[in-house]
């Protein structure tokens, strides 16, 4: 087999066998074909598409190129959540705990922010002693006697992957769903789940900025999951604006414990449910969607989510009094209100921009090697549809320095008030 040839099949339109999927990513993960013909093969995917069949291949060998996650071990139906990413997602801290307090196994592998987007092993890390740093074998041991753990990204999982993203990153071909699909589903079947709900962003703060797009992002996901023999489906959800109200690490937190109170912000409350209920029902802890939602509302009701938050925290090493006590988590030096230039309604909140805006005071990272401050961060007092008189305060800005013009400026920018403002859609679609 010739790659140059692969090359130009594909270049034609015209279909890659499983073996010459294989040859392709095994020779370019040995280092046996070269980044320029890779490059060429990723430009004529980009251009002529990958068929269901090609797409699921690919996916597959990516997975077979590194170390894979085995969670036999763990007793009953593994169901895994992937967010594409997002400004204050605060729903992994919630819905974890809120899954395993109904007996379902959460089995997490969780990474750290990057840019605008957080990242669930920051915000946890955030919780005095907590810790994500255990043994393969402590992993699966917590899942079979609690049902919750969250373990760092270990291993050599889907090297392939990491090469190829790397080159698609400098020769434009990031922006193609058959390879930000593979890409994506390759790491979540390399983790090991049975099932995985995954939650779609659109908008502002999101990889894909078109509802049309993300639902084109969708159906190539789940289409990918359910012909390797992993039940998949895909939410699509809104990031034009932050979700919930806190943005930023230990603030998520008491967010989060809010909303295992059912005391959470409304949107946030609500899409916890519409990815949760999928959860359960992939689970077969439920017969319907309706049944999910109301097993759910219930552990929230009678504390048991809580209470599961609370067990997992100490089970981690971390300090669970910071449920009933949150002023043990890290609190910032300043809170600085931003006040309303005028009255109107709240009409625009850029996610991606207030996103920035959080990074820079420090909640997020610029680079990879950035440290950052988990007691800083954004509160929105105002969401998109709220109305607004002018001195009002829009954002609550933690602050571990005094001078924040900077963030302020980049806050004023993002933020529009208008006269009337069109209601915000939180799911645009399920897709199955
Ligand atoms: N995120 C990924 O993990 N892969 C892509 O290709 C794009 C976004
Ligand atoms: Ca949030």
């Amino acid at each position: 087999m010739r790659m140059v040839d692969l090359i130009a099949k594909k270049r034609d339109g015209k279909e890659l066998t499983t073996e010459e999927i294989n040859f392709l990513i095994e020779g370019y993960t040995k280092g046996d074909i070269p980044d320029y013909q890779v490059s060429a093969m990723n430009m004529a995917i980009y251009f002529q598409d990958m068929s269901d069949r090609e797409r699921a291949d690919l996916t597959m060998a990516m997975v077979n190129s590194g170390e894979t996650i085995d969670l036999s071990a763990i007793e009953g139906i593994k169901v895994d959540k992937h967010s594409t990413g997002g400004v204050g997602d605060t729903t992994t801290l919630v819905l974890a705990p809120l899954v395993a307090a109904l007996d379902i196994p959460v089995a997490k592998m969780s990474g750290r922010g990057l840019g605008h987007t957080g990242g669930t092993i920051d915000k946890l890390e955030s919780i005095p002693g907590f810790h994500v740093e255990i043994s393969k074998e402590e992993f699966v041991n917590l899942v079979n006697q609690h049902k919750i753990a969250v373990i760092g990204q270990t291993g050599n999982l889907t090297p392939a992957d990491k090469k190829l993203y790397a080159l698609r990153d400098v020769t434009a071909t990031v922006n193609s769903i058959p390879l930000i699909a593979s890409s994506i589903m390759s790491k979540k079947i390399a983790a090991g789940s049975d099932a995985i709900v995954l939650d779609v962003k659109t908008g502002a703060g999101a990889f894909m900025k078109t509802v049309e797009d993300a639902k084109e992002l969708a159906h190539a996901m789940v289409s990918i999951g359910n012909n390797v023999g992993r039940k998949t489906m895909a939410v699509i959800s809104d990031m034009s604006q932050p979700l919930g109200v806190a943005i930023g690490n230990s603030l998520e937190v008491q967010e989060a414990i809010l909303a295992l109170r059912g005391e959470g912000p409304k949107d946030l409350e609500e899409l916890c449910l519409a990815l949760g209920r999928q959860m359960v029902y992939l689970a077969r802890k439920a017969e319907s969607l309706e049944e999910a939602e109301e097993m759910l509302r219930e552990v929230i009701r009678n504390g048991k989510a809580l209470e599961k938050f609370k067990e997992f925290i100490q089970n981690q090493g971390g300090d669970p009094s910071v449920v009933d006590d949150p002023d043990r988590l890290p609190k910032a030096k300043y809170l600085i209100e931003l006040p309303a230039q005028r009255d109107g309604v709240v009409a625009e909140l850029v996610a991606d921009e207030i996103g920035t805006a959080a990074m820079w005071l420090g909640a997020g990272r610029a680079t990879k090697e950035s440290e950052i401050d988990l007691a800083v961060g954004l509160m929105l007092n105002k969401k998109v549809g709220d109305p607004v008189k002018k001195g009002e305060s829009l954002v609550t800005i933690h602050a571990n320095r005094e001078d924040v013009e900077d963030v302020k400026q980049k806050l004023y920018e993002s933020i529009r008030i208008d006269d009337h403002a069109d209601a915000p859609v939180l799911v645009y679609d399920i897709v199955t």
